[in-house]
């Protein structure tokens, strides 16, 4: 891209407000093409004439922005004119926020100290074949816009009856061009709108109302009103025990919006910002917050453009609201980077969280373009000696690495590969993987094992001992068990693009022999799992049969935090105890996937807990409800609930292995998924006290069905299993 264009500042300092820039531009010529390239340091919002110019909301996302800066492209010839006016307005957004709010970083306040900017170049093509450009540049004005304030985690202020004072030239600075990239992932864009479905006042007095459904996004408020008169607007996830407006899990995020209208009916919503919220608290209103009605309320879902792929649906009710809230707990966390939540003062792109839910996200979404973007600001940021921030973008630079975190490194990758195929995404990775393998050799003060370090351990696991968020996993045995997990898929992605992986085999096999001398007995479930799920128990099954174990011995309640509840029921299922993970599945109370859903949950809580059986609140400080990692057990249920799996050696599905595995306790299951060889569905049901299984396959593959495997090719079918059910 040949750049013509400068980057733009306000001349003057205009405190919170957010700068449109703009310019006037006339056409006498027949024009065949015109295309805007653009970009800024902030987000930005441009219109052409008075019409929004593309669907891409809170552009140009959100990347490693010292080495990686997307800029886009617009197709902008049906809106010109021959009298143009193009206006550009720029937010803070990630790039000039204060995050995370819970200690602004030192890296964010580098960003902070650096201009918010705008750089666009329009190239015209006529139809005689001439080109011209409008470029920024000195010629430009910038004002200050009706957007008063604008933030990620405070929210928004917009003023409809702001005059603005005249126009200044804007000044040209020099900003970066070297680091500037084509749009690489997918866009943000609103997806759904949601009707607020009822407005109540709560014991408080507080008039709210309600969506139904969690969601990332905003509200747009369509209200008739006067010159001056105030929508004042709060979010929240839940209400408390008393069915009050909470807010206290938000911490430092103010999540407020306020618009402040002009004479007649008007509709407005936040531009430059978003909010994680089911609730809104409308603190004012025209006429009074009661005066607001459901219809002026339409709640606005956002997140990164992405193909639906999977679905999953089954005879239980509770269970479908569980793959539902998975769903959403995907939508609302892939707003162009995975974030832990969309809610709170974080909203970052946790590693460890990414890494868990991963293969879930693969199945319910196409996420190939998405990770492709997410994992090169990964392999942006990694250190030189291949360390992995705890967040991507890396704001918190916050050493040493931990393990199961930076781990996302080398499993993110190749759980994209497996899911579409494509080999390209493990070439553009491949360095990051092996480097991350390198930074623990070189970091860890026992040869072969990971010891030493300071890691999460095993987040949130319920064997936690008091006032830790650790589970009591011991913290060496998590990293040499993830240390021996990423050797072996670089070794496996190493073999895929024809690399010679021999030292790296070396390793893993030391790394195997050194655990098994260090860890011959396993004291937790998810030490358990790690054993048996990575292959270094020297027998898997005795490791599986003592989880299986644990898990009885404590009433079939799981103990497993963010690193053992992905692999938990993977490994009771590959080991024979089916049986038993159905029953961690189907279980309602607490500690359980399905609690939350009796607890009313529209998405996956961060807490098996989140809110406890008394209406309590697990905690004030550390308590989303809608964090998508225990989202991950979806996996399970597309690849051996209903046993979808590519065949081995086939990535991609180009070939598929289907072995469905049915429990008494549903009547029927159907998973399917689209990908790209085409659709593949597998259902179980009931019949006559019999399975019937009912399978598609757009490609060759081998069905399981009572243990016995059949070779089929393309095409649907029917078996009855000729076990007879209880
Ligand atoms: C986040 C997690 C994250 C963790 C690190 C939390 O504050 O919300 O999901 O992985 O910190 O342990």
């Amino acid at each position: 891209m040949d750049w013509k264009a400068k980057w733009l500042k306000p001349a003057n300092d205009f405190g919170n407000a957010a700068p449109v820039f703009s310019t006037d531009f006339a056409l006498s010529r027949t024009v065949k093409q015109a295309r805007l390239f653009i970009t800024a340091l902030g987000v930005y919002e441009a219109a052409l004439n008075g019409r929004r110019i593309g669907q891409f909301v809170l552009a140009p996302g959100w990347t490693t922005y010292y080495k990686r800066l997307q800029y886009q492209e617009y197709d902008v010839t049906d809106l010109l004119r021959a009298e143009n006016h193009l206006t550009v307005t720029v937010g803070k957004g990630w790039y000039h926020s204060p995050m995370p709010g819970f200690s602004a970083s030192d890296f964010q306040k580098g960003l902070a100290a650096r201009p918010m900017g705008l750089l666009a170049q329009l190239e015209i093509t006529y139809e005689d074949g001439q080109h011209s450009f409008i470029v920024s540049d000195e010629s430009w004005s910038v004002s200050e816009s009706a957007v008063r304030f604008s933030e990620i985690y405070d929210g928004e202020i917009y003023d409809a009856s702001f005059i603005p004072p005249c126009s200044v030239a804007a000044e040209t600075f020099n900003g970066p061009y070297e680091t500037l990239i084509e749009q690489q992932g997918e866009e943000i864009r609103e997806q759904e709108r949601i009707a607020a479905v009822r407005i109540f006042t709560t014991p408080k007095g507080e008039v709210v109302a309600d969506f139904g459904q969690e969601i990332t996004g905003y509200v747009e408020i369509s209200v008739n009103a006067k010159a001056g008169e105030e929508i004042r607007l709060s979010h929240a996830e839940v209400l408390d025990k008393d069915g009050c407006f909470y807010t206290e899990n938000y911490r430092s995020a103010r999540a407020e919006y306020c618009c402040i209208c002009r004479d007649g009916q008007q509709s407005c919503q936040p531009r430059l910002t978003f909010f994680g919220f089911r609730y809104i608290r409308i603190d004012a209103f025209p006429g009074g917050p009661g005066a607001g009605k459901p219809e002026n309320f339409t709640a606005v879902v956002l997140h990164s453009q992405m193909k639906r792929t999977g679905r999953l649906s089954c005879s239980n009710p509770l269970l479908n609201r569980l793959f539902d809230n998975i769903i959403w707990g995907q939508k609302g966390n892939f707003v162009d980077v995975p974030t832990d939540c969309p809610q709170r003062d974080e909203r970052l792109g946790w590693t460890g969280d990414a890494q868990v839910f991963v293969r879930t996200a693969c199945l319910n979404y196409d996420t190939e373009k998405f990770f492709t973007k997410w994992l090169a600001d990964l392999a942006a940021d990694q250190g030189e000696d291949g360390y992995v921030g705890h967040v991507i973008p890396d704001l918190l630079k916050k050493q040493p690495a931990s393990a199961a975190w930076g781990d996302a490194a080398a499993i993110c990758p190749w759980a994209v590969y497996l899911a579409y195929g494509n080999s390209e995404i493990l070439s553009r990775q491949f360095e990051s993987m092996r480097k991350w393998v390198d930074y623990i050799t070189a970091h860890t003060t026992t040869e072969y094992l990971w010891t030493g370090g300071v890691h999460y351990g095993d987040w949130l696991g319920l064997d936690a001992p008091s006032g830790s968020y650790k589970g009591s996993s011991r913290e060496d045995f998590i990293a040499s068990a993830f240390y021996a997990h990423s050797a072996s898929l670089v070794i496996k992605a190493g073999l895929v693009l024809g690399k010679d992986m021999a030292a790296y085999e070396a390793l893993l096999h030391n790394i195997v022999s050194a655990f098994r001398r260090a860890y011959p007995t396993y004291t937790t479930q998810t030490e358990c799992v790690l054993a048996a799920h990575f292959h270094l128990a020297e027998d898997c099954q005795a490791a599986a049969d003592q989880l299986a174990l644990m898990i009885k011995e404590c009433g079939t309640k799981l103990q497993t935090g963010f690193v053992g509840t992905p692999y938990l029921l993977h490994v009771l299922s590959d080991y024979g105890h089916t049986d038993l993970a159905y029953s961690l599945l189907l279980r309602e109370q607490y500690p359980s996937w399905l609690y939350p859903v009796t607890k009313g949950a529209t998405t996956v809580w961060e807490h098996w807990d989140g809110i406890m059986e008394n209406g309590d609140f697990w905690s004030r400080n550390m308590n989303s409800f809608n964090h998508y990692a225990y989202g991950a057990v979806a996996d399970w249920v597309y690849c051996c609930a209903a046993g979808i799996t590519p065949a081995e050696g086939y990535p991609g599905y180009s070939k598929v292995r289907i072995a469905p595995a049915p429990d008494a306790r549903l009547d029927w299951l159907e998973a399917s998924l689209d990908t790209r060889h085409g659709r593949i569905i597998s259902r179980w049901k009931k019949q006559d006290s019999l399975w019937r299984y009912e399978i598609t396959t757009p490609v060759d593959a081998e069905v399981v069905i009572d243990g016995k495997t059949f070779l089929v090719s393309a095409g649907s079918y029917i078996y009855h299993s000729s076990i007879q059910l209880a």
